[in-house]
């Protein structure tokens, strides 16, 4: 039989707390796995989900938009907000668009060059996130950060490049609310 041309559509309903239906979760970060993001996690702290991400089953193909929900707990590990691992598309000029649907957030971006940027993320916010652009997104409120995001469809994570380097921003719980400051252990250019 001749192979489909074209991919069936299809549709999700996205429920406010982030999840989908029909259900579609596909990862999830438990603290343990995010230790080396942050500057030290305390052996106290237990080993709780920092986020989820629910996923649109689409092939990782550039004629696609790949699509997620991602829901970011509300937290801190000492003075840095709970926040996702952080990424390069791997291939780099691929872009992305956000849009916030619950909570309060930063979406911090950073070029190779150690160039950055901070968008204020909250219900209704469309970030876009142009090719180059390593993102990550930080939560500094109270309750559950959840946003939709679509990217194209082969674009990829290259999540070892923010892992050896750092991110050259840290989103931190100051004295009154969320600060930005220089991440002292951010590396300009790999070793
Ligand atoms: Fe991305």
């Amino acid at each position: 039989m001749e192979a489909k041309r074209w991919l069936e559509p299809f549709s999700t309903d996205v429920q406010a707390d982030g999840t989908l239906t029909p259900e579609r979760l596909t990862g999830e970060q438990r603290l343990s796995h995010l230790r080396a993001i942050y500057e030290a996690v305390p052996e106290s702290m237990p080993d709780q989900v920092v986020y989820r991400v629910y996923s649109m089953p689409v092939p990782e193909r550039a004629s696609e938009l790949q699509t997620c929900t991602t829901v970011l707990e509300p937290g801190t590990v000492g003075r840095e907000y709970f926040m996702t691992k952080g990424h390069f598309h791997a291939v780099r000029d691929r872009s992305e668009v956000y849009l916030g649907l619950s909570g309060e957030g930063l979406l911090l971006l950073a070029t190779e060059e150690g160039d950055h940027r901070v968008i204020e993320m909250s219900k209704g916010t469309v970030a876009y996130v142009p090719g180059g652009w390593a993102h990550r997104s930080a939560n500094t409120g109270s309750d559950p950060l959840v946003f939709f995001a679509a990217y194209v469809g082969d674009a990829g994570h290259d999540y070892a490049t923010v892992l050896e380097r750092g991110f050259p921003i840290l989103a931190v719980m100051g004295d009154d609310g969320p600060r930005i400051v220089e991440n002292p252990r951010y590396r300009v250019s790999a070793a």
